[in-house]
């Protein structure tokens, strides 16, 4: 069995100064290509999905994939809730074995933000299972909404202490640049920024938008406390792409091994490469 909480993988991994890749999920080839990567390289990783998958998928049949695989992994995995948008969401998905849950309460004021989280961390840490808060926004699309950068923010390191004090959340995202999807400009990340919230928070710190974000800005976020890092975009182009280039091969496409196989392994050798940067493999 190894279906394991994601606060005890990050906290670890900011303890040892590494972090866990946690990959978006949308059904059983994403699921093995993930854990196939992490079980090669012999390292933790987290599953995870939001409203959009969930919504697209189902939470139940998603959720039994991921445990399973979690479960019947060589390695540690957790399953995790990412952008829950609702409490109802964060409750369906703690019911149906999430280790851990994030509520989105980001774009609330401060204290509504506290309130939201004070209620999910209360009811997810009487049930074992961990929270991830957002303090700060961070731009393009979440959860199905649209930030744009105007909305965008980034994390005020004193109010970032005030919310891990007040609400008791396990991990911080924090809002330091990065951006959700692929960057139409080059990106300005914060790394200064990090350095300040890291110095007056000690929980494991979350990096949303890590697709296309460049490799030595996430050696440094990581080096800095960065102990998770989400990756979407990048890993459904690889697995689409790959999908779409063999859509003209007449042996591929009416073959279910043949269809799906290749984009597989694209995804698989997508997260590798993640994980081996996120572990200074
Ligand atoms: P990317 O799509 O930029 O990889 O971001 C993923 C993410 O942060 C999910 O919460």
């Amino acid at each position: 069995m190894s279906l394991v909480s994601m606060d005890v993988l990050l906290r670890e991994a900011r303890g040892q100064g590494y972090a866990v890749g946690a990959f978006t999920v949308w059904g059983l080839a994403s699921i093995q290509a993930v854990i196939a990567a992490a079980e090669e390289l012999n390292q933790p990783v987290i599953l995870q999905n939001g409203p959009l998958e969930l919504n697209w998928a189902g939470a139940r049949p998603l959720a039994l994939l991921m445990r399973d695989a979690a479960q019947h992994a060589k390695i540690p995995a957790a399953v995790h809730l990412d952008h829950g948008n609702n409490l109802e969401l964060v409750k369906r998905c703690m019911e149906l074995g999430y280790t851990s849950v994030m509520l989105d309460a980001s774009h609330l004021p401060f204290d509504r933000n506290v309130a939201a989280m004070r209620e999910v961390v209360q009811a997810a840490h009487a049930g074992g299972v961990a929270v991830e808060g957002e303090l700060g926004r961070i731009g393009g699309e979440e959860a199905g909404m649209n930030v744009n950068e105007g909305d965008a923010h980034l994390t005020d390191p004193e109010e970032a202490a005030e919310y891990v004090k007040q609400t008791g959340v396990d991990a911080l995202a924090v809002g330091i640049g990065t951006v959700h999807g692929f960057y139409k400009s080059r990106p300005n990340i914060r790394l200064d920024l990090l350095k300040r919230i890291a110095e007056k928070v000690s929980i494991p710190l979350v990096l949303h938008g890590g697709s296309g974000t460049p490799d030595e800005i996430v050696r440094e976020a990581i080096s800095l406390g960065i102990a998770k890092i989400n990756i979407c975009t990048e890993l459904v182009a690889a697995y689409n792409d790959t999908m779409v280039r063999q859509q003209t091969d007449e042996d591929f496409r009416y073959h279910v091994p043949g269809i799906f196989t290749k984009p597989r392994t694209a995804a698989a050798e997508l997260v590798k490469k993640k994980i081996r940067l996120f572990a200074g493999l």
